[in-house]
């Protein structure tokens, strides 16, 4: 894992940007996994600024999301679907038909998770997987407990995370009790990761994942297994660090 520590959230997106375009110009056909959330939201204006002032072609790139809420329709306001439109595609020159976001109103979720699985393959595979990180140290939806050869399935949601991610809902209570979510398995597979965490309230989280023993229990903490990973944080998220390099 390298780990880049950098003074605030603004440089820390213009890193991650830098990296994910260059990713595309090496290679227009990319594939990128993307995440959700308020983590990757810099990223995000960043990649459409470079799309709007230096040409950035997204045209032939795919994508597909890490996770979206069992029993939300694609245009809920609380949905990843929307949350992706609304923060990136929307904003960008990428076909529709080149985005894969699992689909919370599925009949058969076992069929769909697999049908999800087998779109990465046909796709050749996701060249860079960007990441945030739950406060309790979960990538994508990968509650403690995930298996870490976990594939892409239907996962309970804990507490903790139905209460963090409440700040997208009216309250609590409208919060999904599931999801479907990629497998740290699966995320593993990604060629290259890209991790981002701000803030004093990730930095337990970050500090379990970097340094912690490698447990299902953190399954950020899988990414130390993973051969090509940034983890690229603010000061705040590096403070429960014992080291500033890795
Ligand atoms: C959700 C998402 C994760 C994300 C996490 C952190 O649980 N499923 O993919 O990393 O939230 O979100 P934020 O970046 O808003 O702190």
């Amino acid at each position: 894992m390298e780990v880049i520590i950098m003074p605030d959230q603004g440089g820390c997106a213009i890193v991650a940007a830098t990296i994910a375009a260059q990713v595309i110009r090496d290679n227009p056909r990319a594939v990128i996994g993307l995440a959700t959330g308020s983590s990757p939201l810099g990223l995000y204006r960043e990649l459409v600024r470079m799309h709007k002032d230096e040409g950035l072609d997204f045209s032939m790139i795919t994508t597909f999301n890490l996770d979206e809420y069992i029993g939300l329709s694609p245009d809920h306001q609380a949905s990843y679907h929307r949350f992706m439109f609304d923060n990136l595609f929307n904003h960008i020159n990428i076909p529709e038909e080149q985005v894969h976001i699992p689909y919370g109103l599925a009949q058969d979720i076992p069929a769909h998770c697999r049908e999800y699985e087998q779109a990465i393959r046909d796709a050749g595979g996701i060249d860079i997987q960007v990441l945030g990180i739950g406060s309790d140290g979960h990538i994508a939806f990968n509650e403690p407990g995930s298996s870490l050869s976990s594939r892409t399935r239907a996962e309970l949601l804990a507490e903790e995370t139905r209460r963090d991610n409440s700040r997208f809902f009216d309250c609590l209570e409208q919060v999904p009790s599931h999801a479907i979510t990629m497998g740290v398995g699966t995320i593993l597979e990604s060629a290259r990761c890209l991790l981002l965490a701000f803030g004093r309230s990730k930095a337990a989280a970050v500090a379990a994942a970097v340094e912690g023993p490698l447990t299902s229990m953190v399954s950020a903490s899988a990414l130390q297994l993973h051969p090509n990973t940034q983890i690229i944080i603010d000061e705040e998220a590096a403070s429960l660090l014992s080291r500033r390099e890795y």
